[in-house]
């Protein structure tokens, strides 16, 4: 098991380029089995995720090759349609995989994905969808199994606009047979990085980050000879909050800084720099103690990004007055608060509702990572908190950010990578 060891005190300056986005990249790996050929994706980020949806495609039979941030992948020859139960249960995102497998081979089977603990992550909306286009699916013990000789296109609308739903009967609904609607979908920037993948590979899709989406199906795709992904906007963001945190001024190299509207307006309202030129921006945050903030809630797209709650609850907790946040789109995201509060942070916790109460300081200590985005808002505590501070069980971190600690090392930070036995 390995761990974070942060001194914490230090400002962060320097220039660091973003890394490409986790959550582009999976489906979009995903979607290169609708179509048989070879396909080269670049800017795909070297996490524990990529690893796991990479090693579930080489067991599917794709002949995956992987130099640097640059993945090819051979899907000419697939073997199984049956996702294995051990690696669905190490990533939610292993889910995508029902869309172009079903869409190519007419059937697949998977097992209930696992992935963060962050309250119940429900599969409803994409059964209920992969269904509408005409799939039959049973539910065998552990396993679900879904068949459809063909897929017909329909309008599916959908009761919440879950990222993963849409994204799943978007890629269905690429060789269905005619057009599919899909009303009330995600508008993530992912969602939008997918459709253009799949107009790369011959699909005919329009509308993403709008509220409809079509599909509009066809009989042949193709493979891409190059695609980039987009930039990781929740990567970018946690570096901005970081800088916050800290004091300093970076710049960010590779940003989209529309993708970035919300976390500016918050960055701005607690009292931090932000000047943007094209895919560069520069973070700023002088002496003066941050100031909280009424309420910030989370929401879809184009709202506050729930997976940036954690790492602003930390910017919360030492600014001056009480500020609240409202977390609507998961159940049980607050995993971090005990660990801030035995920092020293001040927040209550009243169902969806935390209310944090500013404090001067918080202190380093050992704590663990219950999740993700809860581990980044925990190593960004130890770089505000007096003294050291250890993070335990940093695979949780590994899952989305490459190499935390080099980069906050290139920017100042004193953090240490540490075994334990
Ligand atoms: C994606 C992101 C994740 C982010 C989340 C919300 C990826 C790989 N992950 O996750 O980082 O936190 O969007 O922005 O892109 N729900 C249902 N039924 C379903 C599907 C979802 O009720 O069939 C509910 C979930 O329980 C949750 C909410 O909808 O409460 C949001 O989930 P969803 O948008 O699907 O998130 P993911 O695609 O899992």
């Amino acid at each position: 098991m390995e761990s974070f060891v942060i001194e914490g005190g230090r400002a962060l300056y320097g220039t660091i380029k973003i890394q490409g986005s986790k959550n582009a990249a999976l489906p979009i790996l995903a979607a290169s089995l609708l179509a048989e050929g070879i396909h080269q994706i670049d800017d795909v980020p070297r996490l524990l995720d990529i690893d796991v949806m990479v090693q579930i495609l080489t067991r599917l039979g794709v002949d995956v090759k992987r130099e640097q941030n640059t993945i090819s992948l051979d899907t000419r020859t697939i073997l199984s349609t049956v996702v294995p139960e051990e690696l669905m249960s190490q990533m939610r995102s292993s889910i995508f995989l029902m869309g172009p497998l079903l869409a190519r081979f007419h059937e697949v089977t998977v097992s209930k994905p696992g992935g963060c603990a962050i309250g119940e992550r429900k599969i409803d909306l994409h059964i209920k969808g992969l269904k509408a286009l005409g799939a039959k699916i049973e539910e065998v013990e552990n396993h679900i199994i879904c068949r459809a000789d063909r897929l017909t296109g329909t309008t599916i609308v959908l009761d919440y606009p879950s990222v993963g739903a849409t994204e799943n009967i978007m890629m269905a609904a690429t060789r269905a047979d005619g057009e599919t609607k899909i009303i009330h979908p995600a508008k993530e920037p992912e969602i939008v990085d997918l459709q253009n993948f799949l107009n790369m590979l011959g699909a005919k899709v329009s509308g993403a980050g709008t509220d409809m989406i079509t599909i509009e199906g066809v009989k042949r795709l193709h493979s891409v000879p190059y695609y980039q992904i987009i930039p990781d906007r929740i990567v970018a963001a946690t570096f901005m909050a970081a800088v916050g945190i800290t004091g300093g001024k970076i710049t960010l190299k590779n940003v989209i800084p529309a993708h970035l509207s919300k976390v500016i307006e918050y960055l701005h309202n607690v009292g931090i720099e932000i000047e943007n030129d094209h895919d560069i921006m520069t973070i700023k945050r002088d002496n003066r103690r941050l100031k909280a903030v009424k309420k910030i809630i989370t929401s879809p797209y184009p709202g506050f990004p729930t997976d940036m709650q954690a790492q602003f609850m930390v910017l919360l907790s030492i600014a001056d007055g009480i500020s609240t946040i409202e977390e609507t789109v998961f159940d049980s995201r607050y995993k971090h608060v005990k660990q801030l509060i035995s920092m020293g942070a001040k927040i209550e916790v009243d169902g969806r509702l935390a209310t944090i109460y500013g404090v001067d300081h918080l202190f380093g200590r050992e704590v663990v990572a219950s999740d993700l985005r809860a581990g980044a808002a925990l190593v960004l505590a130890g770089m505000a908190a007096e003294g050291k501070t250890t993070v335990h069980d940093i695979y949780h971190i590994d899952r989305g950010y490459e190499k935390l600690e080099e980069t906050l090392q290139a920017l100042g930070a004193n953090i240490m990578r540490i075994k334990k036995m």
